[in-house]
């Protein structure tokens, strides 16, 4: 039996169940997950991912389904690719939940059924990583078939692998009569919605990271809803070129200078904010922390680039971003993953912090930015998915989501 939700929901997500709409007792669940988790010599050293599915598993455990969990785990070139197994996950997820995980080597084979028919209550089946079958970055019908085999009901809840059609996300749920949400997907989808949907004012938006290219989308979806962007990280140069001002090595992208250009004149014209670095921290190669220095001026000296944005810049940020109500924040403000180059980004993760507004954090660099900052608990919302927050942010269908509309 399913019933109506009468769970709120944003607009991104009508039409769409949630895990709350079905009766899942004794039912068995597709759970799929993004526990794509990243992992240095067979150890966990984020489990945001794995942290961030918890409600939803534990619902299904309290409930007494039947779970079974599916996740890819980096980009295997095949099933020997042993280094992406999904154990330590597996191993984790027992652990945190204090149930026994059972990693299943043959997501598609009989096993599968044999461990359901004398299933028990705080027993969970893990799938090995689905990308050990290429079936799954294909969207094969045939792998979905394999798994709609033992599946009463599916639940999407891998909000960043939302964005990708694989069989695991789409093939299947297009099989399937019984599907939807679990809570993860419906707060991105919801904290998402909050930005272009009335957020308070001042709302400003902080961009960086390498490239311009990557972010005009989401400049064009959030240009009349923001009062101001605040710009750092390589991109930042492509704008100081932009206005003439020698970047000396730095990373700039040519054909994308003149974009820079008219944005800060619909800006100017729009009379909203829009902030660039007037200092920078910089060196005469990536990441040379040998040569760096203080370069106190907005110009940059020929053999030089800049790595960081500078002290003053800081200042400036920090002023723009304290009076904000609503922050979204994409991409770090430099090589933050290098201790000499990290401070202006650490600097905004602090300044977020200390902001008591409403505070979103895109997924990807800057969610790992936030973590290491030691301030992610201060952040309203990190998003899970670094791509499929930004897709979804400017404005497109993610292939999991509309899977899942009646
Ligand atoms: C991510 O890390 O962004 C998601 O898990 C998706 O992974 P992918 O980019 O390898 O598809």
């Amino acid at each position: 039996m399913t019933v109506v939700s009468s769970t709120p929901v944003s607009p991104g997500l009508k039409n769409i169940k949630t895990i709350r709409d079905f009766e899942i007792t004794g039912k068995t669940i597709f759970l799929r997950l993004d526990l794509n988790v990243p992992l240095e010599k067979g150890q966990i050293t984020d489990e945001t991912r794995i942290t961030a599915a918890l409600p939803t598993v534990k619902y299904c455990l309290e409930k007494g389904a039947k779970l079974i969990i599916a996740s890819h785990l980096g980009r295997p070139k095949s099933a020997d690719d042993k280094q992406y197994s999904m154990e330590p996950v597996a191993k984790r997820l027992g652990e945190l939940l204090d149930v026994e995980v059972v990693l299943m080597e043959e997501p598609s084979s009989e096993g599968v059924k044999h461990i359901l028919y004398g299933h028990m209550r705080n027993q969970i089946i893990c799938l090995e990583n689905l990308r050990f079958d290429e079936g799954e970055v294909e969207n094969r019908t045939d792998l979905a078939q394999s798994w709609a085999a033992y599946t009463d009901i599916y639940i999407n809840d891998a909000f960043g692998a939302c964005h990708r059609a694989h069989a695991s996300i789409h093939a299947l749920p297009e099989l399937m009569q019984q599907k939807g949400i679990g809570f993860l997907i419906e707060k991105e989808i919801k904290m998402l919605d909050s930005l272009t949907d009335h957020p308070k004012k001042p709302f400003i938006a902080i961009l960086g990271g390498a490239k311009v290219s990557d972010k005009i989308p989401v400049i064009e979806k959030l240009i009349n809803v923001v009062d101001g962007f605040v710009i750092g990280g390589a991109m930042a140069y492509t704008f100081l070129k932009a206005q003439g001002i020698p970047v000396g090595k730095s990373l700039v992208e040519a054909d994308k200078v003149k974009y820079a250009k008219e944005m800060i004149q619909r800006m100017e014209a729009r009379d909203k904010t829009l902030l660039l670095p007037v200092d920078h921290i910089t060196s005469t190669s990536f990441n040379d922390v040998t040569h760096m220095r203080l370069n106190p001026s907005v110009g940059i000296a020929e053999n030089e680039m800049g790595l960081d944005i500078g002290p003053q810049t800081i200042k400036n940020y920090v002023a723009c971003l304290s009076k904000a109500e609503t922050i979204f924040w994409n991409g770090p403000m430099g090589v933050f993953e290098t201790k000499e180059f990290s401070k202006g980004t650490f600097a905004v993760a602090e300044t977020l912090a200390k902001n008591p507004g409403t505070k979103i954090v895109g997924g990807g660099d800057s969610a790992a930015a936030a973590v290491q900052s030691g301030y992610a608990d201060k952040m309203t919302h990190i998003s899970t998915g670094g791509g499929a927050s930004l897709e979804y942010l400017q404005g497109e269908k993610l292939p999991g989501l509309e899977i899942l509309r009646p």
